[in-house]
């Protein structure tokens, strides 16, 4: 590796991890937009972790500043972070992908906008299943797009799962895109093989593409796997656009530096640069993510597993009637409230849930709605946080519920 510009600079940790910590002060001195963009006792919104980054990223990230090395972006950071994420797919998921084609683009909404603009019928529709990550919702509009949300069903497991019949409709009345999330936001489902074979056949039956956001990619729990989309079949690779970051694995969504893989070659042509905005920092820090940062990868994703499971034994234990289903991947937790909330809370608008929990319980969480209109009655929260704090989190859910 220390042959190649950029990325032989970065090697074993010598910085201390951020321990979690359930210090609300400290957490709130630290200045995160989780911490300080909100009045409420636990901050358990906005999709950034409170458990730091891999030291191999911040030592990483303190050379490069060190060196001064905080101007534009120069060809051998983004050809070592494109090098970087192709190495980090065959490894972790043994997706072979030749680093011309990744792209680097600032983040992955960027990534959406340019693959419509580029790779749609002008002004088709987009497929959207939901409940979906808010800006999905809410910003094709802007760029002239008509969101067609196809709520996502629940099998016989209690598990989300994607609409074939919805989605197929919705292509055949003209949109020309499904933006699949996997791991979801919020749902936080892992689609299986078979899942993405169905989707796969109905998007190549309509001659349409697939936006494959993979960003929580790194963040898989136990007994489960990511299988790239693109990497299903030769055809789901040539009707795919794949976006991802380090940005959700490693917390450095700030950094501003996604990565789009190009499988489809009639798409490579048409995918002019797009890596204006994409900072210096976050290819630093996404190569050192990916080429060392996965021991700490793994001890946290643990974590948050962990995480996940006693807020279902708090939840089941002082609010039985929430429904919850520990996530298969992500650090989120959706939560069906609609045979739980008190009376005084059955007949709030859209939107509202969140802000009455907030008020009732003090935890600050995305309301439901912002995911689309099937996410009336259920709230998101982010379990990235110290382990108390979750269950706290969960106690005071309860009690709020309870009335
Ligand atoms: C599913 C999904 N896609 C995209 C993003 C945006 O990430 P970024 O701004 O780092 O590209 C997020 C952030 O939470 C997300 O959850």
């Amino acid at each position: 590796m220390a042959d190649r510009p950029g990325r032989g600079v970065r090697q074993t940790a010598r910085v201390c991890p951020l321990t979690p910590t359930d210090d609300r002060e400290l957490l709130r001195a630290r200045g995160s937009l989780k911490w300080t963009g909100t009045r409420g006792d636990i901050a358990a919104w906005v999709a950034e972790s409170d458990l730091g980054t891999a030291p191999e990223v911040t030592h990483a990230l303190h050379d490069a500043i060190d060196r001064g090395l905080t101007g534009y972006l120069p060809p051998h950071e983004r050809a070592g972070a494109a090098q970087a994420c192709a190495d980090w797919q065959r490894r972790r998921f043994g997706w072979e992908v030749p680093a011309d084609r990744v792209r680097l683009v600032p983040d992955v909404i960027a990534a959406l906008r340019l693959t419509l603009e580029r790779l749609t019928p002008p002004g088709s529709a987009l497929v959207l299943p939901t409940p979906a990550y808010m800006p999905f919702v809410t910003m094709p509009a802007a760029w002239g797009r008509e969101v067609i949300q196809v709520p996502m069903a629940t099998d016989a497991d209690g598990r989300a799962t994607l609409d074939l019949d919805g989605i197929d409709a919705a292509l055949a009345a003209g949109a020309g895109l499904v933006v699949l999330v996997n791991p979801h936001n919020p749902t936080g489902r892992v689609h299986t093989r078979e899942e993405l074979e169905a989707l796969a056949a109905v998007v190549e039956a309509r001659g349409a593409t697939v936006f494959a956001d993979e960003i929580h990619a790194p963040l898989v729990h136990a007994g489960h796997r990511h299988l790239p989309y693109a990497s299903l079949s030769p055809v789901a690779a040539q009707h795919c656009v794949t976006a991802t970051a380090a940005s959700k694995g490693w917390n450095v969504p700030g950094l501003k530096c996604a990565q789009v893989v190009l499988t489809g070659d009639a798409h490579v042509a048409a995918w002019q640069d797009a890596s204006e905005g994409v900072s210096v920092l976050g290819a630093v820090a996404a190569m050192a993510a990916y080429d060392h940062g996965e021991p700490w990868l793994d001890e946290t994703v643990v974590y948050l597993g962990d995480n996940a499971r006693r807020l279902a034994e708090v939840l089941a234990t002082e609010a039985p009637a929430v429904g919850y289903r520990p996530p298969e991947g992500t650090y989120l937790a959706w939560l069906d409230l609609r045979d739980a909330l008190p009376p005084a809370a059955r007949d709030l608008e859209p939107g509202e849930v969140a802000h009455w929990l907030g008020r009732a319980s003090g935890v600050t969480v995305v309301d439901g709605a912002r995911c689309g209109e099937v996410g009336h009655g259920f709230v998101r929260l982010n379990l990235a946080m110290h382990r108390g704090l979750v269950e706290e989190a969960g106690r005071r859910i309860a009690a709020a519920l309870r009335g």
